[in-house]
């Protein structure tokens, strides 16, 4: 290097200063080995002759002042030279050969240069970039030892400060996930640059985010915790500087959305609302830009917006609830879903009631309150200690029977969440009355046996149930009461029946006990006898029987003795029957009589002999005379005999017209009474109410009690023998005394009929002349009809009840000969007209 530097031809000091240089043998032809070993050492050869380097590194700052310095006492001779970076070649700069400073072209290049006055030191200012380089001052000192020549070897670095930097964002506003990066860009500055990141969140918190020489920051998944304020520092030797702030805006969401229920209540199953209240749903979803909302209810839209409001919310509207949020601007969507269920509560009050459990040995106290959401919470008071009478829409309790008092009230609250009242129900539990009943019956014709049992009242009822005396259960249990039907059967006979009754309030069992007995039937006398025409009583006692049941009577004839109520009476009572045969008949009514009773177990019957006496047979009457009392033939009279001995009451006599024409010979005519019950003692009769046209038989019986003889040979009346005084009378005031008659007779006509004929009883009588009919009324109208035979009312009601024939005229009806005035020849009128009263 020397050497080309001392080959320089216009550069006429260095070729002054060669020998010096070359006489140097220091010197290597290697430039490098000088300048290493001088770096090296940094000595100071003492030497005369020796050549001293030194070199010293400094920096400036482009557009700023440097001075470099070229020792510290001012040399005699010096040279400044600059070596280009990259290059090798060493030009001057500037030179003081001791006639002042001289400054070379080359310095115009290297800033506003200049030599600082008094010291060989360059002074630039406003330092360009080119003029970074190796500066070289070649100094030489004329000392008393002689000359010393210095190399000063200055290294300037021109450093350049940061300019203000800028970012540069690969992607202003990413979406969440992806990557992006981040410069920070800077125009000038010289390296090495340190950069720091800075980050403002939204909520105002900055930290450093990067730092570090790379102006690239690398985001490999972007969150929206990335957005905010950027800001990126840049730093070197001279200065720093920082950037604007720069927004980044991510892109994100909606987040799955959340929902906010008002009023909140939260259950296992979801959320819960009362029915009638305001409900807000509040959906929320992080997303940027904002979430869109969309309600659904069971699938299908209801609202757009955050907030879905139902004012008022009903039962119907349980279901689930999503929102559905939205970002328009990546086109995604996220979705929640719950579920809402309104609460509401059951209608009406709770019901309930106590039942028998445990056999009926303890009670149930059952309450129920369905429906409503959800259930409603019951429970029971009072309640034993340690008894648990609580439940949800059914609450029950089993408490000990027969503990419980008569009359104890059980009363069970209802709660519900959707009501701000309880609501109660009560019950109460009581014996029945008395004691339990019980009677055995059986049906028509024995045939089937039927128990009831009945003990009624009391809540809960009663169980009732029939067992056999040997314990064998019959039929079914059955409550307040329960009949057992059962076929009949003489088995059952002595046989036990018990109806057992349980109730919770007590703690033992009730029983009513049935005895089944078949009747067994005794009489006082199994034998009677009676004469006949009296009444009789037979009587039955029933000794033992159940159930009961009734004496049954049947007559000599095997006949039910209620077919015949005229013939027989019964008077009956709970054990015994008496039955009353009338009017016995010593011919029909003697024989075996029969009582009899059948219950379902059994029947007996016992015969009770009636013997009904007979009266002996009176004697045979012969009529002794039997002739008209007149000629008029109206009248006759008879008087009659006994022969023989015997007992008689009465007698009966009879007649009958004897047919006159031969063709009606075969139909006699019946006999006709024409007296009954004559005086034993008589022995002559007049009878009246003959035909003179006629021709009659007459006969007559003797009468004993009821026993009727023989009739008597029939005779006819024989003519009266002539007498001529009556016939002549008559025919002197025969005259008068017929009209007399006439007219009497009318009267009584008319009077008897005056029913029949008012008019002409009015015409004559007149209709307040009650007076004078009555006087002439009674006492005819009696006797006339007793005197013709005439059925009276009062003989027929006895002829029904007595048998027909002669001889069953009630010993009771004593009917009376006429009681009439005794009877002239004018009677044949009387008959007349009566005849026609009659007919
Ligand atoms: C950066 O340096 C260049 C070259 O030295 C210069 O032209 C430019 O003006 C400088 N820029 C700033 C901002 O200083
Ligand atoms: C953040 O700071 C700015 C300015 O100081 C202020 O306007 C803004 O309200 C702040 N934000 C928060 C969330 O504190
Ligand atoms: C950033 O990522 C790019 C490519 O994605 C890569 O070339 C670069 O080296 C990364 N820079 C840093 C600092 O990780
Ligand atoms: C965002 O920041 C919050 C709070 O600092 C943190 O809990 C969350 O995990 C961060 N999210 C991501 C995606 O980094
Ligand atoms: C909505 O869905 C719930 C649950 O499946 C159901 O109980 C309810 O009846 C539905 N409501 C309507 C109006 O369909
Ligand atoms: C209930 O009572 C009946 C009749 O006494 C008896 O047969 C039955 O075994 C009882 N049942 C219980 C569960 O005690
Ligand atoms: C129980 O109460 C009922 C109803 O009040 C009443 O009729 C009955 O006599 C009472 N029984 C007893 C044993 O007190
Ligand atoms: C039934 O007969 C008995 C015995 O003969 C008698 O004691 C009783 O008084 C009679 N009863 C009636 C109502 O006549
Ligand atoms: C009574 O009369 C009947 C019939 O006329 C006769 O059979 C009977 O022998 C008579 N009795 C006497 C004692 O004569």
């Amino acid at each position: 290097m020397l050497r080309r530097l001392i080959g320089q031809t216009d550069f006429c000091l260095i070729l002054t200063l060669l020998p010096l240089l070359q006489g140097s043998k220091v010197l290597d032809p290697g430039e490098d080995t000088v300048y290493k070993e001088a770096k090296n050492n940094g000595l100071e050869i003492l030497d005369p002759g020796e050549v001293v380097y030194r070199e010293t590194r400094t920096n400036g700052v482009v557009e700023k002042g440097v001075i470099l310095e070229c020792g510290s006492v001012l040399p005699d001779v010096y040279i400044w030279g600059f070596t280009k970076p990259g290059t090798a070649t060493i030009r001057a700069v500037a030179y003081n050969f001791g006639k002042g400073p001289k400054l070379q072209k080359l310095a115009k290049t290297l800033g506003e240069l200049s030599i600082i006055q008094r010291s060989a030191s360059i002074s630039i200012a406003k330092l360009p970039l080119a003029a970074q380089g190796l500066y070289t001052c070649q100094a030489l000192y004329d000392t008393a030892q002689g000359a010393k020549l210095y190399y000063y070897y200055i290294h300037l670095r021109v450093l350049v400060p940061v300019t203000r930097p800028y970012i540069v964002l690969s992607d202003s506003s990413p979406s969440e996930g992806r990557s992006m990066w981040m410069r920070c860009g800077l125009e000038n500055g010289t390296g090495p640059v340190n950069y720091i990141w800075e980050h403002t969140t939204l909520y105002n918190t900055t930290r450093i985010m990067a730092q570090g020489n790379n102006s690239l920051v690398n985001v490999t998944l972007v969150s929206r915790n990335h957005t905010g304020w950027y800001r990126c520092l840049a730093r070197n030797e001279v200065n720093q500087a920082q950037s604007e702030r720069t927004w980044l805006d991510i892109i994100f969401g909606p987040d799955v959305p959340s929902i906010d229920v008002t009023p909140y209540s939260v259950t296992e199953r979801g959320y819960s609302a009362l029915e009638r209240e305001t409900v807000s749903l509040l959906c929320q979803a992080s997303s940027n830009p904002p979430s869109q909302y969309i309600w659904f209810y069971n699938n299908s839209q209801v609202y757009m917006g955050p907030t879905f409001t139902i004012t008022r919310i009903l039962r119907m509207h349980t279901g689930h609830y999503a929102c559905l949020a939205q970002n328009s601007y990546l086109n995604t969507r996220s979705k929640k879903t719950i579920t809402l269920t309104v609460y509401y509560p059951p209608d009406g009050s709770p019901s309930c009631t106590v039942r028998p459990t445990n056999n009926y040995t303890d009670l149930t106290l059952w309450c129920s309150w369905e429906g409503g959401y959800p259930h409603a919470s019951l429970h029971w008071s009072p309640v034993l200690p340690g008894a648990n009478g609580q439940g949800y829409a059914n609450a029950t309790l089993t408490q000990r029977g027969p503990g419980t008092a008569n009359n104890s009230v059980f009363e069970c609250h209802g709660s519900h969440v959707a009501l701000n009242e309880s609501t109660s129900c009560s019950t109460r539990t009581w014996h029945p009355a008395g004691e339990p009943q019980c009677y055995a019956y059986a049906t028509r014709n024995n045939e089937y046996l039927m128990f009831s049992c009945s003990w009624e009242g009391g809540f809960p009822r009663a169980l009732l149930w029939w067992a056999s005396s040997t314990g064998a259960i019959h039929g079914k249990s059955e409550e307040n009461s329960n009949i057992l039907i059962l076929r009949s059967s003489a088995t059952y006979s002595g046989k036990s029946f018990v109806c057992h009754a349980q109730h919770p309030l007590f703690s033992e069992r009730k029983q009513c006990v049935l005895k089944l007995e078949a009747p067994v039937l005794v009489t006082q006398r199994s034998m009677v006898s009676v004469y006949e025409g009296s009444d009789v009583q037979l009587t039955c006692i029933l000794k033992a029987n159940y159930p009961a049941t009734e004496i049954t009577w049947y007559n000599n004839l095997k006949q039910h003795v209620v077919e015949t109520p005229s013939k027989y009476v019964l008077q009956r009572a709970a054990a015994w029957s008496n039955l009353t045969v009338r009017e016995t008949d010593g011919l029909r009514d003697s024989g075996q009589y029969w009582c009899s009773a059948t219950n379902a177990v059994g029947g007996a019957e016992i015969p009770i002999h009636l013997l009904v006496k007979r009266y002996p047979m009176p004697p045979n009457v012969t009529i002794n005379k039997i002739v008209y009392s007149t000629h008029q033939q109206t009248e006759v009279d008879i008087d009659w005999l006994i022969r023989t001995g015997g007992d008689i009451t009465g007698f009966i006599i009879e007649r009958r017209r004897v047919p006159t024409t031969e063709g009606k010979r075969d139909a006699d005519p019946p006999w006709q009474k024409v007296a009954v019950n004559l005086d034993p003692s008589i022995r002559t009769y007049k009878m009246g109410g003959f035909d003179p046209a006629g021709l009659y038989a007459v006969r007559i019986m003797a009468v004993n009690h009821r026993t009727v003889g023989h009739p008597s040979e029939a005779k006819s009346p024989a003519m009266p023998p002539f007498n001529a005084y009556p016939a002549v009378i008559g025919a002197a005031i025969g005259g008068m005394i017929i009209a007399a008659l006439i007219t009497v007779l009318l009267f009584m006509y008319i009077v008897r009929n005056r029913n029949n004929n008012p008019r002409l009883h009015d015409m004559i009588f007149g209709i307040r002349n009650s007076q004078s009919r009555e006087n002439i009324n009674y006492p005819e109208d009696e006797s006339v009809g007793g005197a013709e035979g005439d059925v009276s009312r009062e003989e027929h009601g006895r002829e029904e009840h007595g048998s027909p024939g002669p001889a069953m005229t009630s010993p009771r009806a004593t009917v009376s000969p006429p009681d009439l005035p005794p009877r002239d020849d004018n009677e044949p009128v009387a008959v007349t007209i009566t005849v026609m009263a009659t007919s």
